[in-house]
């Protein structure tokens, strides 16, 4: 199964790997009495990208809120940068360089982009660390500085998704929790989110990336793994899991040719 596999816990010193970032082992997680997440194992290393990818109700969102902090596990370990951080607050993790940018539109609609974009930096008291910040963001995302004064609320699906990326970039986070990001967005705009997902993991950044859109996440991810019903059932490269016939029938919509017509296309 999964080639970053721990299963004994006692092997949880990342020491071993020193490029290893984020570890969760043995996670379980969930609401009530009942359990979502049912021991998830997963790795996501420096500069990497993770694509995640199962059916709706399988555990993913829940699986970035136990990284981000919006739900602590009832068991298990979440360690980043060697330290457990499984009962840290959601700030305590925001300082530590996590963010999480959730699926459901987050902008404060009656502010204006830039507005939005500082409020990413509501941690931070240093302005000229924060107007420095400004600057980058706005080199990698021009939406920031074209439309600066425009409400958040004002502009399409695809456009806001581009400022919430931009505002994620604020803490200058070394970890990026992405929920969904092209989710109800035209193709055009979906095409867009996915060359910034490639920006956000430049200079060394990693971002878990949850997608619907299993093969444009699969595409662009260095390392994939498939949840289910609150398990990790396959890990591999994204490249690996594009070319698994299973995943590619259960997560990509190809409709599995059928045998028949291959046969006759190969006689025609
Ligand atoms: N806030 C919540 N309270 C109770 N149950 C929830 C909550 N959020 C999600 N769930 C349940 O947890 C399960 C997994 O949800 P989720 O992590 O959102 O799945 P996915 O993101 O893979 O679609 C679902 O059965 C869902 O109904
Ligand atoms: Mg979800």
């Amino acid at each position: 199964m999964a080639a970053n596999e721990r299963t004994d816990g006692s092997n949880a010193n990342p020491t071993t790997d020193s490029d290893e970032l984020l570890v969760l082992s043995t996670v379980t997680a969930g609401y009530g009495a009942g359990l979502i997440l049912k021991g998830v194992d997963l790795t996501v290393r420096k500069g990497e990208i993770v694509c995640l990818i199962g059916p709706n109700g399988a555990g993913k969102s829940t699986v970035l809120k136990t990284i981000s902090g919006l739900l602590r596990p009832k068991s298990g370990s979440v360690s980043f940068r060697s330290e457990e951080i499984g009962g840290m607050s959601s700030r305590q993790r925001l300082g530590r360089g996590i963010v999480h940018v959730p699926q459901d539109r987050s902008l404060f609609p009656g502010m204006s982009v830039w507005e939005n974009v500082v409020m990413g930096a509501f941690i931070l008291s240093d302005q000229a660390l924060i107007k420095s910040r400004l600057e980058q963001v706005a080199e990698t995302f021009p939406i920031v500085a074209n439309r600066r004064a425009a409400m958040a609320g004002s502009l399409s699906g695809g456009e806001q998704k581009q400022v919430e990326l931009a505002r994620s970039l604020m803490l200058d986070p070394a970890l990026i929790l992405l929920d969904e990001p092209s989710i109800g967005l035209d193709p055009k705009s979906r095409t867009a989110v996915f060359a910034s997902i490639s920006a956000l993991a430049d200079s060394g950044r990693s971002v878990l990336l949850v997608e619907q859109n299993a093969r444009s996440g699969l595409a662009v991810a260095h390392r994939a793994a498939v949840l289910e019903a609150g398990l990790v059932a396959l890990t591999g490269s994204g490249e690996s899991l594009l070319n698994d016939p299973e995943v590619a029938r259960l997560y990509l919509g190809a409709s599995a040719k059928a045998p028949v017509l291959e046969k006759l296309a190969d006689t025609a």
